[in-house]
Formats: C-alpha cells, structure tokens, sequence
C-alpha cells in the first residue's frame, strides 16, 4: 500500500544536444557574480569550459572560479570552496562536472551565510538549513549520482574516516541542470560502467524494501530493463547517442525522489560502499559494485519473494519448474554475468580494500533499517570479507 508523501520536484532540466542554450535563459534571473566550480580538468580538455565561459560572458556575468573538487569532495575541499564563495558574494553557483562536483555545489551553498562548521552541522549533526541558499545551477558531465535533480550531498572526511550523505530539502535542489548526453563521451569507459553501476544500485536500493503491492516497482523494472540494454549497447559503443541519452534520463529518475514515493527503501549498499570510499577514495559506482553481490546473497532469504520477482521480471529468468530460492539466485547469477561483461568490479580488493581494513570499515558503515534484514557488526564484517 502506498503511505502518505507530499512530492515535489523544483529543478527545471534542459536535455539534449541543445541543451546548453538553457543556459541563457536562466542566467538572467540571478545576480552578476557567478562562482564556476568544477573537478581536476576533464572540462577544459574536452571543450565545455570554453562554451560555459563563452555564455557566461555573453549574460554579462562577473566570473570567479573554484576548480579541483575532486571525486568524492573532501571536508577541507568544502571549507576553501565556502571561503571562495564568501569572497565572490556569488549570486549563482553553477557546478559543470559530475555529482562530486554538483554535490560539493550544493553544499558550499547551504554553508556561506552559517556560522557554524559545515561538516559538523550537516554531515555529523544532519541539521536543516536554517540560513540563506546560494541558488546552485549543473551542468552535468558525468552520469550515475542523480545529483542533478536532487538534493543529495556527499562529503568525505579523511581525518574521521567518514563519508556521509546528507539528503537536503527542495530549497538545496540544483534551480536547473543542463543534461547533454554528447558530454558524457569522453567519459573513460571505467567511470562510464561505474556510473551506470551507481544507476542501477539507486533502483535496488529503493526496490529491495517492502513487500507491497507498489506502483514504484513497476516503474523500476522499466527503468532498470532500459539500463541493462543501454549499458550493453554503450559498452559496445559509447557514442551512440540513444543508448548514452537513455542512461542519462534514467540515472535523473533513479535518483529524483519519485520512485522512493510511498514506499520504504532500503541504502544498506551505499552505506557499504561509502564507508569503503572513506577507507580507500575509490570510485563511488566501483564500491557498490564490490559490495552488491556478497550483501544480496545474504539478505536474499529474508526478501525471497521480491528477489524472485527480480529475477524474472527484470533477468528474464523463466520460472517453471523452479523454487523460489531457484528462481531468485538464477535472478542474481544472470546479474553476475552482465557486471563483469560490462567490466564492474566484482571486489573490494581492486578498490584498494585490505584484510586489515575491515575492522575499521565495519565501523564506519551506516546501518539502515529499511532493507530485508537489519545488518549487525558481525553481519557487515561477514559481507565485507566475502567482498575481498
Ligand atoms: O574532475 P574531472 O577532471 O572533471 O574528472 C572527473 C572525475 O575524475 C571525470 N569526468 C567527469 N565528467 C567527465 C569526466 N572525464 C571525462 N569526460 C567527462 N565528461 O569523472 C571522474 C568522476 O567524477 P565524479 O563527479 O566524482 O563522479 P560521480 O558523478 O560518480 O560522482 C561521485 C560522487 O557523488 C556522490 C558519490 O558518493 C561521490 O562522492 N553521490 C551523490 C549522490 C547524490 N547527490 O544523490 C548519490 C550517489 O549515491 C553518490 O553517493
Ligand atoms: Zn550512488
């Protein structure tokens, strides 16, 4: 049954090959002094920076620059780019870069007018806003975190070991967000399947939950159906622009709160996968993938139903003559099969993971209590070393 939400979603999107003209049609409803923030490079190299300046000069606009946020945005990173912000008294942030660098847009914005440390406040004590919001802007670049269409926001601390997510209200939401899919091509193939891979964890994560009857699943399974095929045709060839469109569309609806409406969700995967990103910087999609298999096989008897509609309606899995159980570990075998043809990977080794780390990643994972079964330490110790 569904339970009660209210839903609403305020960022406005441009997608398509045009989709940068958009541009010129938002930059007038902000202030001149505009914060342009992006990663370690890509953006130069492959011509967007350019376009980006170009338009912004164009509206008028006084330009200031915060580069080098890095994947997975660092607390430190945050503090210089508040600073950075506070000293352009920028009107506008526009993000031109992945969700690391949407993410770390939007956490600047909430924390220029605050008084208070910005990782304490948001990422430690996950307080509300209670001061002014710089209105942020995205042009994305890379595909995977939904961030452009949300209000998520992950940073990493080094110092404590922590990678945490918070999850802002609407009025952190980007005002808009610019998807060309033709700027993801030069995304390297391993950030393009560990995006794809991020994809497809954000609809696990809010389909493995629940035992209702639920309008969210069928949506889902559609969504994820289309990813499977797109994935198989861009790993093929990444400049085909249906497949690469079709994966951009649906990483923004994986992640923009719709299909977790009325309906419970789960995030045990992230939480895994983001306490292995504060022991190892890896890359955010390649952690998910690490953990998956090892944690769905061992929450699978507690969800054996759901698993099983998995594993058919999703993986084609013909069920006659099978058991449930059967039915559900063909479902995760076949899914086996497609992450390593696509080239995921399969353990937390080869993202930089080791033995005598585990301890200490046990520690800094999250437990949620949405999913089939409520992990223990020694349950999450169990899954991290089958994920070795
Ligand atoms: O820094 P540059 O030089 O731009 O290079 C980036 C970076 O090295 C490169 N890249 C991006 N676009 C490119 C490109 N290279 C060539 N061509 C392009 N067009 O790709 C690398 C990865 O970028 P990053 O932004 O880090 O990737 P992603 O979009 O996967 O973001 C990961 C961050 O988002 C968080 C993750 O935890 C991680 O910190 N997440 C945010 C979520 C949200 N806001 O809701 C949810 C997610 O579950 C996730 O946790
Ligand atoms: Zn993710």
């Amino acid at each position: 049954m569904l339970g009660n939400f209210t839903y609403c979603n305020p960022t406005k999107l441009y997608f398509g090959k045009d989709a940068l003209d958009g541009l010129n049609e938002e930059l007038p409803k902000y202030g001149k002094n505009v914060l342009l923030v992006y990663g370690g490079g890509s953006i130069k190299k492959n011509g967007i920076y350019d376009k980006v300046i170009k338009i912004l000069k164009d509206n008028g606009k006084n330009i200031y620059e915060d580069a080098g946020v890095m994947p997975n945005p660092t607390s430190d990173k945050l503090n210089e780019g508040i600073a950075r912000a506070k000293a352009a008294k920028a009107d506008l942030i526009l993000a031109v870069g992945g969700g690391s660098v949407c993410d770390y847009a939007k956490a600047v914005s909430v924390s220029v007018h605050c008084n208070d440390d910005a990782w304490d406040k948001y990422f430690i004590r996950f307080e509300d806003v209670s001061c002014d919001i710089i209105p942020v802007g995205c042009v994305l670049t890379m595909v995977g975190t939904g961030s452009e269409m949300n209000g998520g926001s992950v940073i990493t601390n080094h110092a404590q070991k922590l990678k945490i997510g918070h999850v802002f209200g609407e009025n952190v939401f980007p005002k808009f967000s610019i998807l060309n899919p033709e700027f993801t091509y030069t995304l390297p193939k391993y950030q393009m399947v560990s995006g794809i891979y991020d994809i497809m964890s954000h609809i696990l994560e809010q389909y493995f939950s629940g035992t209702d009857d639920n309008t969210s699943d069928y949506i889902m399974e559609g969504l994820l159906r289309s990813l499977i095929h797109s994935a198989n045709v861009a790993v093929e060839n990444p400049t085909d622009y249906e497949a690469r469109s079709n994966i951009m569309w649906i990483a923004t609806w994986a992640l923009n709160t719709l299909v977790a409406k009325g309906k419970t969700t789960d995030w045990e995967v992230h939480m895994l996968g983001q306490a292995i990103g504060a022991h190892t910087d890896a890359t955010h999609g390649m952690t998910l993938s690490a953990v998956s298999l090892p944690y769905y096989r061992f929450i699978m008897p507690y969800g054996l139903d759901k698993f099983a509609r998995y594993a058919v309606n999703v993986w084609q899995v013909a069920p006659a003559g099978k058991t449930k159980k059967e039915i559900a570990e063909e479902g995760l075998s076949a899914m086996e099969s497609w992450m390593k043809k696509i080239g995921l990977v399969m353990n937390i080794t080869d993202c930089g993971a080791t033995a005598d780390m585990i301890d200490g990643i046990v520690e800094s994972t999250l437990v949620m209590d949405g999913g089939y079964k409520v992990l223990n330490k020694e349950e999450i110790r169990a899954i991290l070393k089958n994920s070795l």
